[in-house]
């Protein structure tokens, strides 16, 4: 099939890739020019294992092409994906103008009948929406097109093997032509496939990524519980995970979540909910708790180090999750925006997402490891759970420290043994008689 896929960030990006593995002939689109100049040279505007690779392939290949000329990329198309970004604004409500952008576009290059797909998270109704923008732009006389709502669902850091390997693909349509396409093109992947009317896709998507983003607060407030009682959240979560209807996952207790997909998500819901005369408590709540859990973290260093100014601190991880250099809604731009204003040192490290943190802190070291972060340090803080930190030689780390205290923000390590290896550890609902934490409202 010939498709375009309008935005290459990290969902057109691979889904072009992908659809190009598959066989297709596959455009991928995008305004910014430096972007599609470094892609048109074989370099990724992201890290995503196993991106390159497969992009390189398929462009050699000759099924897989970069431009940022989208009405030629939709003329010669048949299904056009719009994957545009779609952040928040200032009230929550996700800014559509991207959308719009792209709908200007398709409508004036609409040759022939085609099927137009939004698979930017776009809140309930925009596929209407989307269908009137097209008609306003188009010509008078223009050709039928179909809107279809196919929302995505990967991980960043395991986006191409989320695409070959979805837990369902979820296809909203008018009409069952329409729904026909997108059958045809994900058949080859042999996962299951919901078919539904377009707002009840639009929701779907918002409905999973704010009872993920749920469930992870949740199992933070049961972690502060955890501190203010004596339990062990890693405990109860394993014991709460073996329960078939809860399930084990999203459960890991830490410093919350970030990205760029929960926050904004979770804010849409909101203001989708108020917009529509729905008060949504619940996912206030949600959020909330999110955004106390870092300075949870902070209170509880503060007081274990006697206040934090003038202490030199280790930040090991940058990104908001392991696998990825997405900084955006990371935790430690939150903590180390902290520190600093606290007048504390930081010494950070991350695999992969240091020149990305470089740009928005420059003022702090950068380092080429989590041991020479942690040279001279007052306390080292785990912000993001990296692999190569689990198994860190604790004693040469706590060797490198000018003070042993070690903060788990991921509840990585078993206390026992960071306990064993002469430091002080502080996890997320893992500690007993911790001193409550008392939100102000300066923070
Ligand atoms: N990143 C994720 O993990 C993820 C997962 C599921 C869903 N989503 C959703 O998918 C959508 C895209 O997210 P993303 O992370 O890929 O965003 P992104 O910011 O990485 O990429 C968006 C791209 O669209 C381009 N763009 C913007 N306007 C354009 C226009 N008019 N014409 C051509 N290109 C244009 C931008 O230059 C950018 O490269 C969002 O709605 C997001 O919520 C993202």
């Amino acid at each position: 099939m010939q498709l375009s896929v309008i935005g290459t960030g990290y969902v057109g990006l691979v889904t072009g890739a992908v659809f190009a593995d598959l066989g297709n002939e596959v455009i991928c689109v995008d305004k910014d020019e430096a972007k599609i100049a470094a892609l048109r040279e074989g370099i990724m505007p992201i890290y995503e294992p196993g991106l390159e690779e497969m992009v390189r392939h398929n462009v050699g290949e000759g099924r897989l092409s970069f431009t940022t000329d989208t009405e030629e990329a939709v003329r010669q198309s048949e299904v056009v994906f719009i994957a545009v970004g779609t952040p928040s604004l200032p009230d929550g409500q996700p800014d559509l103008s991207q959308v719009e952008d792209v709908c200007r576009h398709i409508a004036r290059a609409l040759n022939a009948p085609k099927v137009i797909v939004n698979k930017s998270t776009v809140p309930v109704g925009t596929g209407d929406i989307v269908r009137r923008w097209i008609e306003q732009y188009a010509p008078p006389d223009h050709p039928d097109f179909e809107v279809v709502s196919n929302p995505e669902f990967l991980r960043e850091g395991s986006a191409i093997y989320d695409t070959l390997h979805p837990d369902r693909i979820v296809i909203g349509a008018a009409n069952h032509n329409a729904a026909m396409k997108l059958i045809e093109l994900y058949a080859p992947l042999e996962r299951p496939m919901i078919i539904t009317d377009v707002n009840s896709a639009e929701l779907i998507k918002y409905a999973s990524n704010c009872f993920l983003a749920m469930k992870i607060s949740y199992i933070n407030a049961i972690a502060r519980i955890c501190d203010l009682s004596g339990a062990d959240v890693t405990l109860v979560a394993k014991g709460m995970g073996y329960d078939k209807r809860i399930g084990d996952q999203f459960l890991q207790a830490g410093l919350g979540w970030g990205g760029s997909c929960f926050p904004k998500d979770v804010s849409a819901m909101i203001a989708t909910a108020e917009s529509l005369g729905y008060d949504f408590e619940l996912l206030k709540a949600v959020q909330r708790i999110n955004e106390e859990q870092p300075l949870y973290f902070l209170s509880r260093m503060r007081d274990a180090l006697g206040g934090l100014s003038g202490k030199r601190i280790a930040v090991l991880g940058l990104s908001f999750k392991p696998n990825t250099d997405d900084l955006r809604e990371a935790k430690s731009l939150r903590i180390i925006a902290e520190l600093l204003a606290e007048g504390a040192e930081v010494r950070a490290y991350d695999p992969i997402a240091m020149p990305k943190a470089r740009a928005i802190f420059p003022q702090i070291t950068y380092c080429e490891n989590a041991y020479d972060a942690a040279t001279g340090c007052d306390a080292v803080a785990v912000v993001t759970e990296w692999n190569e930190f689990r198994q860190l030689n604790l004693e040469r780390l706590r060797q490198a420290m000018r003070q042993p205290f070690l903060f788990d923000g991921r509840n990585i390590y078993d206390p026992n043994k960071v306990k064993q290896a002469g430091l002080h550890y502080f996890g997320i609902g893992r500690s007993a008689n911790a001193v409550p934490f008392v939100r102000s409202s300066s923070q």
